[in-house]
């Protein structure tokens, strides 16, 4: 597969350092609007060719799909001339700002007959999976109770950069620069990670969401600090569990850490993941009485990335695609309704 990469800050890192342990995929080409960075990142990953700009990678046209690793707000405007070209693509989340713009890119992938996969990471968390295959066995029965957190503290430490001077945190808490804070940036992963461990979908949501002030006049140079910093949600999932969720930047003390508990009439699960530590526990059969919490082994499983290449040379397509991504986002969008309205409502 020869791949080329659109954005090269912070999480096009990652994504290399993924991409290039793959058997058969070549990365061909880089693409930034910033002429340093781009520079510095193909310099850095050997990469022959650079772009300033996307449309002249597609005028070049030699590569067979796209990672899409620009800020939020570009992922539209990126990926469809990518679709348009026909080049299998793989964003990064949140698919888009809105609903109505992510299912115009469902749409257009779907008319264009290419892979389509958004890079929502903590599939790649085999305690997930693994939780994910016990609750389809009925392992743990019926699910009634969900509870999904995800925490991080970059608003409180320095350990991942400086967010008062790096425009990478920078346009994370500016609505203005398309973010729809901690809702759009993480509670997409969150809500794919509760729905998808607990095999059922999102039915109804009800959330609140808050914005601290961070610095005088809520303002840094161009960026107006308005975007939500936590959210906690109650949501209704189709199988008629009940779920809480929440996420916030300010969770002192946990870098990046999503924890997953599922309780089923018949037994619990708990998966927990930290940079560098994944964990699945279960309360299960005769543990039940006398609530016991035992560790449970978990093969490793295929990365996106190892999935989104399979899938390009094999033609299968791949979960999650733009149509999942484009229905959380419509759950966030909801989200957002109803902290305005304070009221319930129907996904
Ligand atoms: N899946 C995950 O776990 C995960 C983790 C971190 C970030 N992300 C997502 O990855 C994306 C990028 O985040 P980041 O932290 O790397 O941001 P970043 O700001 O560090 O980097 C984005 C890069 O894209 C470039 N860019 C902006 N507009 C462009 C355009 N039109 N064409 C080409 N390049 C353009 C910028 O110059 C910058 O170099 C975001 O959507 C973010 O939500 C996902």
């Amino acid at each position: 597969m020869r791949l080329i990469i659109i954005g090269t800050g912070g999480m096009a890192k990652n994504q290399v350092d993924q991409f290039t342990t793959i058997d058969g995929v070549e990365i061909v080409g880089a693409v930034d609007t910033d002429a340093t960075r781009l520079a510095a990142f193909a310099d850095k990953y050997n990469i022959g060719k650079r772009f300033l700009s996307l449309d002249e990678a597609i005028s070049w046209g030699e590569f067979d799909a796209a990672t899409n690793v620009t800020p939020d707000r570009a992922h539209h405007p990126t990926t469809l001339p990518l679709l348009a070209a026909g080049k299998h693509v793989l964003c990064e989340k949140p698919l888009a700002e809105n609903y109505d713009k992510a299912l115009e890119m469902t749409e257009a992938a779907e008319r264009a007959g290419v892979i389509n996969m958004v890079n929502l990471t903590y599939r790649n968390v085999a305690p997930l999976q693994r939780a994910r295959e016990m609750v389809i066995a009925g392992e743990i029965g019926t699910v009634k109770h969900v509870e999904a957190s995800y925490l991080q503290s970059w608003l409180v430490s320095k350990a991942w950069g400086d967010w008062r001077s790096e425009s990478t945190w920078l346009w994370r808490l500016s609505t203005g620069h398309g973010s729809n804070g901690v809702l759009g940036d993480v509670g997409i992963h969150i809500l794919d990670f509760a729905a998808y461990g607990a095999a059922t979908d999102i039915d109804h949501v009800f959330a609140r969401l808050k914005t601290f002030n961070k610095a005088p006049g809520g303002q840094i140079g161009e960026y107006t600090l308005d975007a939500n910093d936590s959210f906690s949600m109650s949501v209704d999932f189709a199988n008629g569990a009940l779920g809480v969720v929440h996420a916030s930047r300010w969770a002192t003390g946990h870098l990046n850490e999503l924890k997953l508990r599922i309780y089923g009439e018949r037994g619990g699960l708990e998966v927990s993941h930290r940079p560098g530590e994944s964990e699945l526990r279960g309360c299960l059969g005769e543990d039940v009485e006398s609530a016991t919490w035992k560790t449970i082994e978990v093969p490793p499983v295929p990365t996106n990335y190892q999935r989104f290449a399979e899938a390009v040379v094999s033609g299968i397509p791949q979960d999650p695609n733009f149509r999942h991504a484009a229905n959380l986002q419509k759950v966030l969008d909801l989200a957002m309704v109803t902290e305005r309205e304070r009221r319930e409502l129907k996904v």
